[in-house]
């Protein structure tokens, strides 16, 4: 995600400005920017890369001013560069901004801007902005920067500088962090506390909607339409790592919280208003191109695979074409059946996994065509597959993958759903039902995450068990070996997934007295047939975890302990049922003293075969 600064006082601004990206550095980015007023013009520096790239060309031309902005960016519209880098500007050069986030509307934004004549210079979704600040600025900066939030939409912190207010910071937010540190005679912004924590700890944390004034002796604050909002000052106590993890213990905590917002950000800008169809810009398919495809083959690594496995039942379900899904170090070696007619996707968080790198590359030798579904914009997979797919989930930054998996998740719906619409095989009001499950996900997954306490209850109790094992069917299953590696990887207990119908064709052998089985039953189709396998596990006094759906009253008679998630469609269970065992694998691991962010023997990306 990227990071976000500002200074305003009677110091330089851009030695702290620097600072403040520094200490953002741990988010991941891929290029830095910092803009500086100097009493009456802005100017800017940027560049791709390292902080240390920015650093060389302010050596040689330090920006001068004691008020500024500063950004690194994590890309998601237009790959990294020194154009699409923050901060933006307009036409004139006179409105600078920098943004987290995404403005889900700013290609219809950017017609109507380009039709007025305004010229853009990056990829960017962000200098949209910039020339909507130039277009409504008549006189009174926060009038304009009020009419901009009123016509965005999506997830942002924004924060803006004017050459005509010369001593003004205007920022605002939605669904991204935003704080303003309170000094004496001095303030600052940043995207998140670590930046400004060596400068004061006095601090005011924005809330969604509201929008802030700031010169050096004042902050005012007030909601969008410009009523004024009473803060109280949060003193933060936290030290520089915790500041680090939002306040959090972990990474992998935080990251877990941060799912409703991935979710949000990976598919609202691809959901039609209506509801009606899913939009994919990026790509650029006809009809004939989707018929043309006979088969197609999904290849991943470790989490990535567990999802391209729920790929293929979204696939197969909804667009009816025969899907094959492979562990990318396998793939290669096995002389797959690929051509021309074959779509080969790839699926990796990091886009830099090297067998799935190689598994792409040996597809396009075998002439398939290819697209890649990756969270990192310029990856390697993202620059060799012939299209791309990006989810939105921001940079992941522990070893356990969790947010990268539910917007796996989202993109393969989303793509199920697209391929199945050009094919003309998924019922356009099944295909509604769907886009208004997806709308719906973001608030079920944090309603989910507010309800922590019994999942932490059952790891403590069944923390110390050797072996756990997960079973469910259907895409129950394809959960279910999600929620094992996640166990298994960061608490370092066995953890098996099983189809529960394959339990009693060996592994029922290893089901006795107190052996925790985590039962998933979400999906409806097969759920007589999961509760029969819950008896038999139960028949051998195994300890039974079921996950289902709030309204099921059946299930409670056959298990030990229930997990509820709310109620959605059978496709989009799985999005909310692995938050339950992401957290279980989690607290589980809390309470073994593992280093949950840093498992033994695990690196976050593998670029070795
Ligand atoms: C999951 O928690 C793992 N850390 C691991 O399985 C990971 O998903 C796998 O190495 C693939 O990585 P990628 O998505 O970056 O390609």
């Amino acid at each position: 995600m990227c990071g976000i600064v500002g200074y305003v006082g009677p110091n330089q601004a851009a030695p702290f400005l620097l600072e403040g990206l520094t200490k953002l550095e741990y988010r991941g980015y891929d290029s830095a920017g910092i803009a500086v007023m100097d009493g009456s013009e802005i100017k800017i520096e940027k560049s791709v890369g390292r902080l240390g790239a920015l650093q060389t060309k302010l050596e040689q031309n330090m920006l001068q001013g004691t008020i500024g902005i500063g950004h690194t960016r994590w890309a998601t519209h237009g790959r990294p560069s020194d154009v699409n880098s923050h901060p933006h500007t307009d036409c004139s050069g006179k409105f600078v901004v920098v943004h987290n986030g995404i403005i889900e509307n700013y290609l219809e934004l950017k017609e109507k801007l380009i039709e007025r004549g305004h010229v853009f210079l990056s990829e960017t979704d962000t200098e949209v902005v910039a020339h909507m600040m130039e277009e409504y600025y008549s006189g009174d900066f926060e009038a304009a920067v009020k009419k901009v939030l009123a016509e965005i939409s999506g997830s942002y912190s924004l924060v803006f500088l004017s050459e005509n207010d010369p001593d003004k910071i205007i920022c605002s937010k939605q669904d991204n962090p935003l704080v303003i540190g309170l000094g004496n005679g001095e303030n600052f912004i940043a995207s998140d506390i670590p930046a400004i924590i060596n400068r004061t700890r006095r601090t005011y944390i924005l809330s969604d909607g509201e929008m802030a004034v700031i010169t050096k002796d004042s902050v005012w604050v007030m909601n969008r339409q410009g009523v004024p909002v009473t803060k109280k000052v949060f003193e933060v106590n936290w030290d520089a790592e915790a500041a680090e993890k939002g306040g959090y213990e972990h990474f992998m905590i935080k990251e877990i919280y941060e799912q409703p917002k991935a979710i949000r950000d990976t598919m609202m800008s691809r959901l039609a208003k209506d509801d009606s169809h899913i939009i994919f810009d990026e790509l650029k398919w006809t009809k004939e191109d989707v018929a043309a495809i006979n088969k197609i083959a999904i290849v991943a690594c470790g989490t990535a695979y567990h999802a391209g496995v729920v790929g293929k039942y979204y696939i197969e379900r909804m667009a009816r074409i025969p899907v094959e899904v492979d562990i990318a170090s396998e793939f290669r070696y096995r002389s797959p059946l690929i051509d021309e007619n074959t779509l080969m996707i790839v699926i990796s968080q990091s886009g830099e996994t090297s067998d799935t790198l190689a598994a792409l590359k040996e597809a396009k030798r075998l002439g398939a065509r290819t697209l890649a579904i990756t969270n990192v914009v310029g990856s390697s997979v993202s620059r060799e597959a012939d299209q791309v797919i990006y989810t939105w989930a921001g940079p992941e930054i522990a070893v356990a993958s969790t947010k990268a998996y539910t917007t796996q998740l989202i993109s393969v719906c989303l793509l199920a759903t697209y391929l199945g619409d050009l094919r003309e095989t998924l019922p356009a009001d099944e295909m509604q039902t769907i886009i208004k499950g997806l709308r719906q996900l973001p608030m079920q997954a944090h309603e989910l995450l507010e309800n922590v306490e019994p999942i932490k209850t059952f790891a403590e109790l069944y923390g110390f068990k050797e072996d756990v094992f997960f079973i469910g069917r259907s895409l129950d299953y394809a959960v279910a070996l999600e929620g094992a590696l996640k166990l298994k990887e960061i608490s370092y207990i066995h953890a098996e997934a099983y189809a529960a119908g394959e339990l009693k064709h060996g592994t029922l052998a290893l089901i006795i007295e107190g052996v925790p089985v985590i039962a998933l039953a979400t999906q409806l189709d097969v759920y007589e047939k999961t509760l029969s396998n819950i008896k038999e596990v139960k028949a051998r006094d195994a300890i039974v975890i079921g996950i289902a759906f709030a309204n099921d009253d059946k299930i409670c008679k056959y298990v030990d302990h229930i997990i509820c998630i709310p109620e959605t469609s059978k496709f989009l269970a799985p999005v909310l049922a692995v938050i339950p065992l992401q957290l279980l694998a989690y607290y589980a691991a809390v309470t073994r003293g593992c280093d949950v962010d840093k498992p033994r023997n695990l690196a976050k990306s593998v670029t070795v075969e």
